[in-house]
């Protein structure tokens, strides 16, 4: 006989039935993807597959002292590889130090969580990361002094500032601080933070220089900048930014993260920051790693794939736009963003993210795979609602021949489905999850 559901699973189930029945259940995909063309991963330099790393990464390792554990968190044992990559990196980005972290996540959910001060105030972008909110959650912080924008929306930013420091007499006299969080690539949307009027904006507002830019450079970080430096090195602003995260599990092939900063706001972290404090640092192998990944940085490697990985994205782009257009895609269909309609592609640079809009990103997703290529769907609540879409990751190991195919394949699907919508026969194709588990399962039986 079953037994009788405790009533925490039955919380447990109901929950997830609820997100089943709302579409937006997470599960993990199928990891036998490898034969399938990656447009999904965050690996945008193809370093993961480079030989050329792969070869020097394992004589690096095979000549390193140390390459397993670490020994505890950095507090108890500070191992030389982590000390000699910091000091690299402080070099690197043009920087006072440098701090490692396990990832981004604990990055970020360390510096929010102990830098801000009582009293002071947050202001971030309404698409920041995931792990800047976990971090302001566990700051000292009150609710009422976090605050977010419209996405890049300058005017907004400007209004939000300005009312802030009339209202507040701290931010006004210099006593207490304002923090501005940014990500310089977005990676749902793949714009671009505008991180010099939001520096001169800062400025501006506050003279006493008690307004502080934080930049996460996630997924600019290898791509952007001489030798990948990031963007704001790119834009020559490093002096006025406090705070620059760089994570190594992106581009970079790696896994971990690095901030970096002022000697002051180091020393703070190491003595406030949980999230670096209570762990077990990277492992000496993952430390000979993103080592490894920057001196492809360093020797002017990455430079290279970056161009030819934003010729594709901006090839992508300029041919995918004009082909929706002649062949009378509906844009409430499929569509690009504002940012990547044609008269706006000469104002951004290209970027290796590309959201392909639709309200139906399971089916297009599905198709996709069909025709041996993985590009996911993103639905609420990972993007807002009404904002659903493909997301198409760029890389520099896709060919042009790659992007052709996808291309090919978007446009079929579109379509595919204003014919099946023209005839109204097969109201199934619109709808998503049976048309997903039947891909599903002609690809499974191709892998
Ligand atoms: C903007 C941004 N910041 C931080 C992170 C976290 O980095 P990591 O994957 O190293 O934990 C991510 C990863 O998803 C990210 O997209």
């Amino acid at each position: 006989m079953d037994r009788k559901r405790s009533s925490l699973e039955t919380a447990l189930h109901a929950a997830l039935a609820s997100r089943d029945e709302r579409w937006i259940r997470r599960r993990l995909p199928d990891p036998n993807t490898a034969l399938l063309t990656d447009f999904t991963s965050n690996d945008y330099l193809s370093l993961s597959n480079s030989s050329v790393l792969r070869s020097h990464f394992l004589a690096k390792l095979s000549e390193a002292p140390d390459v397993l554990g670490s020994g505890g968190s950095r507090l108890l044992v500070n191992g030389k590889a982590h000390a000699a990559l910091e000091a690299r990196l402080a070099d690197f980005f043009r920087a006072d130090t440098a701090l490692l972290f396990n990832s981004g996540f604990d990055a970020n959910v360390g510096f929010f969580s102990c830098v801000p001060q009582p009293g002071d105030v947050i202001v971030y972008d309404e698409y920041i990361h995931a792990s800047v909110h976990d971090g302001l959650r566990s700051s000292r912080i009150a609710k009422d002094a976090r605050f977010s924008f419209a996405h890049n929306s300058m005017p907004e930013l400007r209004r939000l500032l300005f009312r802030l420091r009339d209202e507040r007499v701290g931010l006004r006299s210099g006593e207490s601080s304002l923090f501005l969080s940014v990500e310089s690539l977005y990676s749902m949307d793949g714009t671009f933070a505008p991180l010099r009027e939001i520096a001169d904006l800062l400025d501006e507002v506050f003279p006493h220089k008690n307004g502080y830019l934080v930049v996460d450079e996630a997924h600019a970080t290898g791509i952007y900048g001489p030798q990948g430096r990031g963007c704001v090195a790119l834009l020559g602003l490093e002096d006025r930014v406090l705070a620059r995260l760089h994570t190594f599990g992106k581009a970079l092939a790696a896994t971990g993260a690095v901030i970096v900063t002022t000697t002051l706001i180091r020393d703070y972290l190491l003595n406030y920051a949980r999230s670096l404090i209570y762990t077990t640092s990277l492992n000496y192998a993952n430390i000979v790693a993103a080592d490894c990944s920057f001196d492809m940085l360093a020797d002017g490697t990455a430079q290279h794939l970056s161009n030819h990985l934003l010729s594709l994205s901006s090839y992508f782009t300029e041919t995918l736009s004009p082909l929706l257009e002649s062949r009378n895609i509906p844009p409430t269909l499929v569509s690009l963003p504002l940012h990547l309609q044609p008269s706006s592609l000469a104002l951004t640079l290209p970027s290796p993210i590309i959201p392909v809009l639709t309200p139906h990103p399971r089916p297009l997703s599905a198709f996709l795979l069909a025709l041996g290529m993985n590009a996911r769907p993103i639905t609420w609540p990972t993007v807002p609602k009404g904002k659903d879409r493909v997301r198409v990751c760029l890389h520099a190991g896709n060919t042009k021949d790659d992007i052709d195919r996808l291309i090919s394949g978007i446009i079929k699907w579109a379509e595919d489905t204003l014919k099946v919508r023209n005839k109204e026969t097969r109201p199934g194709i619109l709808t998503g999850r049976s048309s997903q588990d039947s891909v599903d399962g002609n690809i499974a039986s191709k892998l």
